[in-house]
């Protein structure tokens, strides 16, 4: 349903949706991080699925629902996300909105798409659980005339309005960089990958194996823990069991990187391996590099605000580039007290 042409149909569906499901968001805290350094637009292009192309731009006084699909709120970095999307939020009156959790559950998170095109909303953020099975979701949204912002995993093809993300492939690469540095180019290490359906893995591995491309680094045991602190930690109970000596785990993200170090603190051998992850929140990968559980961690931003910012260029009509790259940052027991180093493509 297209903004010119909202409805009766399409406010009452509104009006019921909000109602069924506010609810959802208040499972928030407002201990949103400071402004995310470095964001950087790139490939400037405008989507034709864009509402914004038909030059129905808002009128005055007028408020936008905005549809939030989220793939979990288990993970802290999610609340994050969806604290720093209502903080944004929060600061502009018209825009109003509507935060749904699918649990991890891919199944669920299609059925919040379909939701929202049904209930009519302006403009939907999705954040989703893998790429595949929400391309089509997405992409009927866009043909129902819905602007759609991807937020940090991505859909596949190109039909969507805007992904905003970190550069998980530099990340990683930057990842392998510091660990052939801090290993003196060789040594054993363990990779614990996030889902491998979904991009951030994906690229996280991809982008680690180049860094330590030319090394002798050698990757003695893998494994697909989904993100999830309690996979991580089985995980490493079976390389801790399998191999006497190793140097060092690189985990996709800090909750598996934590999940390790405890599995390998209940074995007494946490002191003789180091421990990298990905996400950097101030209360979590920060604070336990701060504490000397973590060797390094890399920062993640959520990406919330600038969700919201873009998505109120694209309600006002305003034109926005394909794929807005934001920063990442190193933190180490250096620099951890002083907000870390930006990473490079060095
Ligand atoms: C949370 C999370 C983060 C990770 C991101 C990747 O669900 O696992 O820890 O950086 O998703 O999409």
């Amino acid at each position: 349903m297209r903004r010119g042409g909202f409805h009766i149909i399409g406010v009452l569906s509104t009006v019921l949706l909000i109602g069924g499901i506010t609810a959802c968001d208040n499972n928030q805290s407002d201990d949103a991080r400071p402004a995310e350094p470095g964001a950087t637009d790139k490939a400037a292009s405008h989507d034709a699925g864009d509402r914004t192309a038909s030059g129905d731009s808002a009128a005055p006084g007028r408020t936008f629902t905005v549809g939030m699909s989220q793939c979990n709120l288990g993970e802290p970095w999610r609340v994050q996300m969806n604290a720093d999307i209502k903080k944004e939020a929060d600061n502009h009156a018209e825009v109003r909105m509507v935060f749904k959790d699918a649990q991890n559950d891919t199944l669920k998170q299609r059925s919040h798409v379909e939701e929202f095109v049904s209930a009519g909303v302006d403009l939907i953020v999705i954040s989703p659980k893998e790429a595949a099975p929400l391309t089509e979701p997405v992409a009927k949204a866009m043909d129902a005339g819905i602007p759609v912002i991807v937020l940090d995993r991505r859909v596949l093809g190109d039909r969507y309005t805007c992904f905003i993300g970190a550069d998980n492939k530099l990340i990683g690469k930057a990842a392998g960089r510091w660990i052939v540095e801090t290993l003196g180019s060789k040594g054993k290490v363990v990779e614990l990958k996030g889902l491998m359906t979904s991009t951030p893995g994906q690229d996280r591995h991809a982008g680690f194996r180049e860094g330590i491309q030319g090394s002798e680094i050698e990757i003695i045991f893998e494994a697909d823990m989904k993100w999830l602190e309690p996979n991580a930690r089985k995980e490493m109970e079976s390389a801790l069991a399998r191999f006497d000596e190793f140097d060092l785990v690189y985990a996709h993200n800090d909750p598996g990187a934590h999940g390790a170090w405890l599995a390998a603190r209940a074995a007494g051998r946490e002191k003789d391996i180091k421990f990298v992850g990905i996400d950097a929140l101030p209360h979590e990968g920060v604070m336990y590099v701060s504490q000397g559980i973590l060797d390094a961690a890399f920062e993640y931003p959520t990406g919330g605000r600038e969700a919201v910012q873009t998505a109120l260029r694209i309600l006002n009509a305003e034109s926005v580039p394909k794929e807005i790259t934001l920063g990442s940052r190193v933190f180490t027991k250096d620099n951890a007290d002083t907000g870390g180093a930006p990473i490079g493509d060095q």
